[in-house]
């Protein structure tokens, strides 16, 4: 065969091998035919003894051409392969972003923390600090220090659990109040606490009874401190809870840590005051327990009670929380139903 028709097989042949060439190795396989250095091109360059002299540059110029060519279609069948591989990847990797995602369920807020975390900001607005004492306390805190001695009648209002004969799950958050004394620099200024967290008491429960609430002590101690304070107080703190419009009163009570000793009430904001079943037909509803530091707790604390006085008030969050969201049984706070506990989402702040 003459080399000129050798070539325009090639050509033709090249061409068609180049495009039947659907994968990477398969191409460089005809790239090696094709081009390479013991390739069809060169073999014909090799052979160019047996062309007549006279042809020999336009064979040589051909060969080179088709060479070109044969380059060019390759790297262009090369690239062609390349897109395809990629687009067939990310077709096979494609995620469907229209899927719904999987929803994640955010817990909300206990309504009891709700009026905690409210309450405590609060306080630390106006200077108090916030301490926390252990929940396993000593009899000593618990009770010795706070002026309730082992044969006092009081005892009996707060049986608890104990541990052994010195160490209870604490009936009241008032012993913070003994170990914030013990410590407090006077020097550096006034004593403004507030102490909430867990107490216990040994109680059937029901739908007001609970073995487990949670309390909120204060304790502001310096000197003058008078009932005024106490009472200016109390009334801020029934307003920012149970809103401006309330009404407080105090009535006398009796705490063994106290004297005197207060409860305080505040005008019923279901009935404005005028009677209803939630507050019992009487307009008014307690909340707290209050009253001026006994001075057997302060000098218990080694506080010279003829220099420095105060006030201190325990309140009950569970109480805070059943009033002011109008909940009817106080289990519901400690049964863990996100049912209930969703109800409160949006109190939260
Ligand atoms: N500790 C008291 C109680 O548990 C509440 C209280 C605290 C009263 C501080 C007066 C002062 O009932």
């Amino acid at each position: 065969m003459d080399l000129f028709d050798k070539l325009k097989e090639l050509h033709e042949e090249g061409l068609n091998q180049i495009n039947k060439a659907k994968d990477e190795k398969t191409l460089n396989d005809v790239r090696v035919e094709l081009v390479g250095r013991k390739g069809e091109l060169t073999k014909i360059l090799h052979s160019m003894r047996e062309v007549a002299p006279e042809n020999r540059r336009e064979v040589g110029q051909k060969v080179n051409e088709l060479r070109d060519l044969f380059n060019a279609q390759l790297d262009e069948a090369k690239e062609k392969i390349v897109k395809a591989v990629l687009a067939k990847k990310l077709e096979d990797e494609k995620i469907d972003v229209t899927l719904p995602g999987r929803e994640a369920h955010l817990g909300s807020k206990h309504p009891i923390n709700i009026i905690l975390d409210d309450l405590e900001s609060y306080f630390i607005g106006m200077g108090y600090r916030v301490v926390q004492g252990p929940e396993i306390e000593t009899d000593h805190y618990c009770f010795e220090m706070m002026n309730i001695p082992k044969d006092h009648p009081a005892r009996d209002m707060q049986a608890t659990f104990y541990i052994d004969s010195e160490d209870l799950l604490r009936t009241q958050t008032s012993g913070d109040q003994a170990r914030v004394l013990e410590k407090h620099d006077f020097s550096k200024g006034p004593l403004k606490m507030v102490g909430p967290g867990k107490v216990y008491r040994r109680d059937d429960d029901d739908a007001t009874h609970s073995h487990q609430f949670m309390q909120m002590e204060g304790l502001v101690v310096d000197k003058n401190i008078t009932m005024s304070d106490l009472k200016g107080t109390l009334e801020m703190i029934s307003k920012h809870v149970f809103g401006q419009d309330r009404e407080t009163r105090l009535r006398p009570s009796y705490f063994p840590f106290t004297e005197p000793s207060v409860e305080m009430d505040v005008s019923c904001f279901n009935c404005d005051g005028k009677g209803c079943p939630i507050c019992k037909y009487t307009g008014w509803i307690e909340v707290l327990g209050a009253g001026m530091v006994h001075p057997n707790v302060l000098e218990n604390a080694g506080i010279d009670s003829t220099v420095y006085g105060g006030f201190a008030f325990g309140v009950g969050l569970d109480r805070f929380a059943i009033l002011k969201y109008g909940i009817d049984d106080i289990r519901d706070f400690y049964t863990n139903d996100v049912r209930f506990l969703e109800q409160f989402r949006k109190e939260e702040r």
